[in-house]
């Protein structure tokens, strides 16, 4: 019952939230699938829908990546921030990701208000004050919070796990879970040392949560809820709320010299500091029953917004807990893991210089593709088939044939409608049945769903031309066309206003095609939406194909990426050090510089070469196991270090007088060893 309940609330107005991205690096497909596309959707459906609402975000510029960053590159924590924010804010104004307010945590408002709510949890004794040993870098003089320490994840073994997150697995880690921990800053083994924090006692708040989350949303995302219920099902831990850092927000506490707020706790307490940059009525959002807050965020910022905020949220007392928290899961790129550290990616910002124009297509493809329900994956090849089956096809193909058949028939004047026929009626009464599908869908945050349901408007109003052929029957029956182009004409407009919230440019070109005015979400499903006697705007293609060689450049720009990748892979530990040899021992070895006269393989083998040699104090036979790495014909005339006086023994019936140095890497290759400059062959080495 208290579950129908929830879903009948009705809402005065919304406040949307969307996860504020760290300002170290770029944009990407990744987060702009996972969180900004569906966000922006929402929030322009809701607009449309006329309602009362705020969407806040801005970019989250505390936190150890930040500081990792700013060390490697040799600047100052803010100069990163300072490029990242204004960078990741500009793409996404041109991707037409309509915040009322993309703020940062490095504000002025943001250090007041994140301070003042520790402040206020502090006074109410909502914190519990704890010490304990913690990593120290004894050459960087600090210690190491979070990112700051490297080791191997215990879970997965994966060599780069951080001290609160293995990437590879996902698995939220504590440092001391950490094998083999180094410092991320020196590389050095870290040592443990005393320090003391703030915590919030999570586990005071379990029963709160438990009731609100586990009884009181169970409609919430199965991800979402089930990811909750494990948290809590394995009992909560206090979780520290200070870091020892010196770039975050100071602890607002005496005795706290060199301590930062911890940056999941600042970083929401952004969303409240926004709505206060935004507007003076702030608290009409944040305090009070009437609101309905969401959080559009990826599954790794689960436990915060569902756990952790929401237990400050009710330890402060006064404000409004999310209502939903659809979180995503990860989109990934040619079935590969997106990764900021290794490049692979799509980055926004580069995908608005190479594909102008084109910011609906990426937001239709990432929309169409949101790893919603699972991981997903962005191909290439799938940007350029749905760009080139689905937009310029059905969409484009539809809207163009409206126009340009008004223009040639009426000279872009609409024509009046006259009787209609049953199948007229049958096509315009889709529109209400779609619309119902498209609401529903994006109330329940089901946007790709919502998105197909748009799309059927255009599949409808190609269906309805291919099927009343105007081009055959204005030779018939001239008057019928004018029927069958107002229809038209009125789905290319409930068009316009079903795409909006999806592709907001081209549901603009639509309009100004039409030359109308957006006339908002209450009047789609009607058919009276384009006037009889109404002069249209000029038709223009809305979509171009994409072809091959575009997407093959994006291909090679991902393989350099891969193979520069390869290039930087650590390479496998080396073999151990033989025992120690006596200086003696090596002298006897006679090492020579020779030249490899001629070579032929060795018959009935795949490994071996016959080379003949000129060592300089003789020409001889050496057979070699380098056939799989060298072709006989590359080595003639190459030179080679030889150990000549090894000796002789027989292979395969070949006499073999000597041995080929070889260098030889983890996976066995064998490499030829060659003097960088002509030596004479007989040469000495040593
Ligand atoms: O995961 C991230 O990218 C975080 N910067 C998200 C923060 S969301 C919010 F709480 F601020
Ligand atoms: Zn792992």
């Amino acid at each position: 019952m208290r579950i129908y309940l929830q879903n009948m609330k009705r809402f005065k107005r919304y406040l949307v939230t969307s996860a504020l991205p760290y300002a170290n690096g770029p944009v990407h497909i990744g987060h702009l699938a996972g969180v900004y596309v569906p966000s922006d959707i929402y929030v322009r459906y809701l607009r449309l829908k006329g309602e009362d609402v705020v969407w806040v975000c801005g970019s989250d510029e505390h936190g150890v990546p930040i500081t990792i960053k700013a060390r490697r590159e040799g600047v100052a924590p803010q100069d990163v921030v300072d490029k990242y924010h204004n960078m990741i804010k500009n793409s996404f104004e041109k991707l037409g990701i309509s915040f009322d307010i993309y703020s940062r945590t490095t504000s002025e408002e943001h250090y007041r208000t994140a301070s003042e709510f520790f402040r206020t949890l502090y006074d109410k004794g909502a914190f519990v004050e704890q010490t304990s040993m913690q990593y120290y870098d004894n050459e960087a003089r600090q210690f190491l919070a979070d990112r700051y320490i490297t080791g191997t994840c215990p879970h997965c073994q994966s060599e780069r796990a951080y001290g609160d997150q293995c990437e590879n697995c996902g698995t939220t880690l504590a440092a001391t879970d950490l094998l083999n921990p180094r410092s991320a800053i020196t590389g050095s083994v870290p040592v443990m040392k005393e320090t003391s924090h703030w915590y919030l006692p999570l586990d005071r708040h379990e029963e709160f949560l438990r009731g609100w989350i586990l009884d009181g949303h169970r409609e919430w995302k199965t991800n979402v809820y089930g990811q909750c219920k494990s948290w809590l099902d394995l009992g909560l831990q206090p979780r520290a709320v200070s870091r020892d850092l010196d770039w975050g927000i100071p602890v607002p506490v005496d005795g706290a010299a060199g301590k930062v707020l911890y940056v999941w706790f600042d970083a929401p307490i952004g969303y409240i500091s926004a709505t206060k940059e935004l507007t003076p009525d702030w608290e009409r959002y944040w305090k009070g029953e009437d609101t309905k807050m969401v959080h559009f965020i990826g599954k790794d910022n689960i436990v915060f917004h569902c756990i952790m905020f929401p237990a400050m949220l009710h330890a402060h007392g006064g404000y409004t807990l999310p209502e939903n928290v659809p979180a995503n899961e990860f989109l990934n790129l040619e079935g590969e893991k997106i990764s900021t550290s290794r490049n692979w990616a799509v980055w926004l910002h580069e995908y608005l210089v190479d594909f102008p124009g084109k910011e609906d297509v990426l937001r239709y493809v990432l929309c169409a593709n949101a790893p919603e329900t699972k991981d997903n994956d962005f191909t290439w090849r799938d940007f350029q088939a749905r760009n080139n089956n689905e937009l310029v096809a059905v969409l484009g193909n539809f809207v163009n044939r409206a126009l340009v058949l008004t223009d040639k028939y009426f000279d872009r004047r609409v024509p009046a409608p006259g009787p209609l026929s049953d199948y007229d009626r049958d096509t315009l009464a889709e529109l209400p049945a779609i619309r119902r599908s498209l609401e529903e869908n994006i109330e329940n945050f089901r946007f790709r769903e919502a998105l197909k349901d748009a799309m059927n408007i255009a599949r409808l109003g190609n269906k309805y031309l291919a099927d009343a052929e105007p081009w055959k029957v204005v030779k018939t029956d001239p008057t019928r066309v004018e029927t069958i182009l107002n229809i038209a004409l009125q789905i290319t407009a409930n068009l316009a206003v079903a795409i909006e919230p999806f592709m907001p440019f081209t549901a603009a070109r639509v309009l100004a095609m039409l030359d109308l005015e957006n006339f908002g979400w209450e009047r789609l499903g009607s058919v009276d939406l384009v006037p009889a006697g109404h002069t249209l705007g000029r038709a223009e293609l809305l979509f171009e194909k994409i072809e091959d060689s575009v997407i093959e450049a994006q291909l090679s720009k991902l393989a350099e990426t891969k193979q520069a990748n390869a290039a930087l892979a650590p390479a496998a530990p080396a073999a151990p050090q033989k025992e120690t040899v006596s200086f003696e021992d090596f002298g006897r070895m006679d090492i020579r510089v020779a030249t490899i006269v001629a070579a032929e393989r060795v018959e009935k083998t795949k490994k071996l070469l016959k080379l003949t040699i000129d060592a300089g104090v003789d020409r001889r036979v050496i057979v070699s196991g380098i056939a799989e790495y060298y072709a006989p014909e590359e080595l003639v005339g190459r030179q080679a270090l030889v150990l000549v006086n090894l000796e002789p023994r027989e292979l395969r019936g070949v006499l073999s007088q000597g041995m080929i140095l070889m260098a030889s890497d983890a996976t066995g290759r064998l490499v030829l060893l060659s003097p960088t400059d002509r030596v004479a062959s007989g040469a000495t080495v040593g």
